[in-house]
């Protein structure tokens, strides 16, 4: 609950309460879990924090991510005097350690600060395609999509931003020395940590892939055995690679020793990353996206991502009609809220791309006239079928494995980012000599009109393939505003269903009412347009509101394997007390640590 009004009538019990197990599959599992495009590469390990780091209250920092060595880092960054953006880029680089299947300095991903002071900004350091890419490269000879191109080895990767991003949102806002902050990753990397169970996992399920691309097995199975379980992972390629990124910043990356050895691995696999390619990159500063949503001020991530395009649009499209706790999972507020996805995720496919290469007509997008029309066109008792989903008609032409932390510091500054290697350890290059895996992040451009990608994606014309663009993302770090202060930070993995289960984490704490911890825990569903199925996780719907749906014309879908969808990692700020709520999702292994 947000506002600290008294509940209208008790929150529906979220399926962590009681039986834990059901979220904490087998999870041999896309971490979108979308049943139709598993891909064995993208594994989730399974919970093993305990429960009191699942959810932390503190008076004066808190950090949120996927792994508690991290979020301890960043914690300790925090009690140091470091400012949230310290403690933010504490924790990427620490990610890049303990999380190596997610957490990255290959990668890209987006930052959003939202200072003390109110204001806002939003870093895109999303990865970008090398300059000898092209819009066909995927395809062969009969412009089919060879299988898999796009997704594992050398040519998969774009232009790493992580290390940009991370440093010039330390140079703007942050207060710490550059060493000082790389410093904990370095120790974790050299000094190694012990690999715990769900990391054991999802080295033995990688394995397969690591034999095609050798440079990792030095690492993850040293002695020519997956490490296990209390066994000891040291990085020391990956130290010397943090240290030269410490000693000369993004100089320690895009030049010199770690830029020859990337290089040196794109020759090995037939790549397209160049010196100059590295060399030019650099994050950009970009606008945020802010909406409105019943009196809350919504702050989220602008193209390249389509995410806070895509929520604002099914807010919009939502906040026109009344929702109370009780329409929670109801046949009719989920008939809404699918419909309201299959229109954003339409508008995405026409309209979104890199937005210094395609005009998006964002205003338009998130205009509350244009909500109202799509809702007038919604029936109230039918699903739409796909093909009848008209996307708005705006001009295009006005102007030529993933993981995510939270973190809020004593001045009320807040910090999210967002940030991918794509699938669960990337390309599964790692890059020999300098110890870190390379994104797969070119399969999120659509290599060919109308072919779904790796989370089922399709897109047009805005999101092709073209030398220098960045790829357009579905990752949504998102602030919620009310009267002017923070009010929950949110985000999360999860590939195309990052946008919808933000989308419910906010409903769920504004419209439902229900405090964080069930805010995130509760059950998701998502629709993304194509495929026409209603995806839900166990628990989710009783029989009658499943029964409801099919009689509307819905296909609909369980996670099989009770796979989940998504792992938020959020932190509220108690408008009443000021205390800090941090939650990590009971469906992984992250972890809340505040001080
Ligand atoms: O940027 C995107 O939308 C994807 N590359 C995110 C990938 C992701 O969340 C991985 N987890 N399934």
């Amino acid at each position: 609950m947000l506002d600290g009004q008294a509940d209208p009538v008790e929150p529906p019990q979220p399926l962590s309460s009681g039986d834990t197990s059901s979220m904490r599959p087998n999870r041999l599992f896309v971490l979108a879990s979308l049943p139709i495009f598993t891909v064995a590469f993208v594994v989730v390990p399974a919970a093993t924090s305990p429960a009191e780091q699942k959810a932390a209250e503190a008076a004066h920092g808190m950090v949120v991510s996927a792994n508690v060595l991290a979020s301890q880092v960043g914690v300790d960054m925090l009690k140091k005097g470091g400012n949230a953006v310290d403690a933010a880029a504490a924790t990427g680089f620490a990610l890049a350690v303990t999380y190596p299947g997610a957490g990255n300095i290959g990668g890209g991903g987006f930052f959003i600060i939202r200072l003390a002071d109110g204001t806002a900004a939003a870093l895109d350091f999303r990865e970008k395609a090398p300059q000898r890419a092209s819009r066909d490269m995927y395809l062969d000879s009969a412009g089919n999509i060879i299988p898999g191109l796009s997704l594992l080895g050398h040519r998969a990767a774009g232009v790493p931003g992580s290390v940009d991003g991370l440093l010039t949102a330390l140079a703007k806002y942050g207060t710490m020395k550059r060493a000082d902050i790389l410093e904990p990753a370095i120790r974790l990397a050299r000094g190694g940590f012990p690999v715990d169970e769900p990391l054991a996992r999802s080295i033995r399920n990688a394995m397969g892939d690591f034999r095609k691309y050798p440079a990792a097995l030095k690492v993850f199975a040293p002695d020519g055995k997956p490490l296990q379980a209390g066994d000891t992972l040291y990085q020391r390629d990956l130290a010397r690679t943090l240290e030269r990124i410490a000693a000369e910043g993004r100089n320690g990356f895009y030049r010199g020793e770690t830029a020859d050895l990337i290089v040196a691995e794109m020759k090995r696999g037939n790549g397209l990353i160049d010196h100059e390619d590295l060399r030019s990159y650099r994050s950009v500063f970009r606008e945020p996206i802010c909406g409105t949503y019943r009196g809350y001020d919504i702050i989220s991530m602008p193209p390249p991502s389509a995410g806070g395009i895509a929520l604002i649009e099914i807010l919009d499209i939502l906040e026109g009609r009344k929702l109370k706790p009780a329409d929670f999972h109801t046949a009719s507020a989920v008939h809404y809220a699918v419909e309201a996805m299959k229109h954003a995720y339409a508008d995405r496919a026409e309209y979104i791309g890199d937005p210094d290469a395609v005009h998006v007509p964002v205003r338009e997008l998130i205009s509350k006239g244009y909500a109202a029309k799509v809702l007038g066109s919604i029936r109230a008792d039918a699903a739409t079928p796909p093909d009848s989903i008209r996307t708005g008609s705006f001009s295009t032409h006005e102007r030529d494995q993933t993981t995510h932390y939270s973190v809020v510091d004593k001045w009320g500054n807040a910090v999210i980012v967002t940030t991918t290697i794509n699938g669960w350890f990337g390309s599964t290059v790692l890059v020999d000599g300098a110890g870190f895996f390379l994104n797969n992040e070119m399969d999120d451009f659509s290599s060919k009109p109308g072919v779904p990608n790796m989370f089922g994606l399709t897109g047009g014309e805005a999101n092709a393939i073209a030398p220098g663009k960045r790829m357009v993302s579905s990752m949504t770090p998102t602030i919620v505003v009310k009267d002017g202060k923070p009010l929950l930070i949110v985000g999360s993995p999860g590939g195309s269903t990052i946008i919808t289960t933000v989308l419910q984490v906010v409903m769920n704490a504004v419209d439902f009412r229900m405090d964080l911890e069930h805010a995130v825990a509760a059950a998701r569903f998502h629709h993304q347009w194509r495929p026409d199925t209603i995806f839900y996780e166990r628990s989710t719907f009783s029989p009658e509101v499943i029964r409801q749906f099919e009689a509307m014309g819905y296909h609909l879908l369980q996670r099989p394997h009770n796979g989940v969808q998504g792992l938020v990692e959020a932190i509220m700020i108690d408008p009443r007390r000021g205390r800090l709520i941090g939650v990590s999702d009971p469906r992984g292994e992250g972890a809340a640590v505040g001080y």
